[in-house]
């Protein structure tokens, strides 16, 4: 079992920040575990910055699968957490069962899925049968048709009253914990009061109980990233002026250079030997 726990993560509230990043590969987990991430999660967002889909609803449970079992080897410490994606539980609770078991067995320690009063039966479902699940709620990406494009949420009553359910709803059927996704700050900081589980924002403010980003948004791998993600590195520039250096370097036949290749220090023996090795050739 890892240290971090659900359990662990709820006593932070009030306490201690929570911290989580995502993670779809096996060095990117490893280096987010030693980093001392809370919770390393692999995120249904895979389809955007991995695969370059436009949004994330063509992500099959097959990919989510796959990549959990990747980051799941990697992470010694934090909590793994797997998303449920689109399609994976919206048509019955059987079914999403049936699929959080795949995550689990997959190695994840917990799931995640979007949305929490419509799910509110299924969470209580896995919850009792001992699988942890963590809430989304606030910018759903998974409803991304319905809101029509990706925005901040919880600019009128009725946005502030649906974010207030889910998230209630979450806690009564026994959630460990809410991504309160792209909503003003003032609502995440209400939602953050109401509730007695823990609150992790994304685009949400500084009022919750932890915060999400992901994986190639804070690295800086793509340049153009959401508002309201600080980059902390620019690992895309880097990779690109290293493979620049790498190509010029071939073009201009200064790499391989001395230390990167091995040749024969006598080149009379060198001679001899392949021509013996020349003369075998025409035997045979
Ligand atoms: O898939 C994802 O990366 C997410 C985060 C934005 C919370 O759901």
């Amino acid at each position: 079992m890892r240290e971090i726990t659900p359990k662990k993560i709820i006593e932070r509230k009030g306490k201690e920040k929570i911290t989580m990043v995502t993670a779809y590969d096996y060095p990117s987990a490893m280096l987010a575990d030693k980093a001392g991430m809370d919770i390393v999660f692999v995120g249904d967002s895979l389809g955007m910055v991995v695969y370059g889909e436009q949004n994330t609803l063509n992500v099959s449970m097959e990919q989510m699968v796959f990549h959990t079992r990747a980051v799941a080897k990697a992470v010694k410490r934090a909590l793994v957490l797997a998303d449920m994606p689109f399609g994976s539980y919206e048509v019955s609770v059987e079914e999403g069962v049936r699929n959080a078991i795949r995550l689990i067995q997959a190695g994840a320690d917990a799931v995640k899925i979007e949305g929490g009063h419509d799910h509110r039966e299924l969470v209580r479902k896995l919850v009792r049968m001992g699988i942890p699940v963590m809430g989304h709620t606030g910018l759903t990406p998974q409803r991304y048709l319905r809101l029509g494009g990706y925005r901040l949420m919880g600019e009128n009553e009725e946005e502030i009253e649906e974010i207030l359910r889910d998230a209630r709803a979450l806690e009564k059927a026994g959630a460990f914990a809410v991504v309160l996704e792209f909503t003003l700050a003032d609502v995440a900081k209400l939602v953050t009061e109401e509730i007695s589980i823990p609150t992790i924002g994304i685009g949400s403010g500084p009022w919750v109980d932890g915060q999400v980003l992901v994986w190639h948004d804070l690295l800086g791998i793509y340049e153009n990233v959401p508002p309201f993600v600080k980059k902390y590195a620019d690992i895309g520039g880097m990779i690109r002026l290293a493979l620049e250096n790498y190509r010029e370097d071939v073009k201009e036949g200064k790499f391989p250079g001395k230390g990167h290749y091995w040749e024969f220090l006598d080149k009379d023996d060198f001679r001899k030997k392949a021509q013996r090795a020349l003369e075998m050739l025409e035997k045979d």
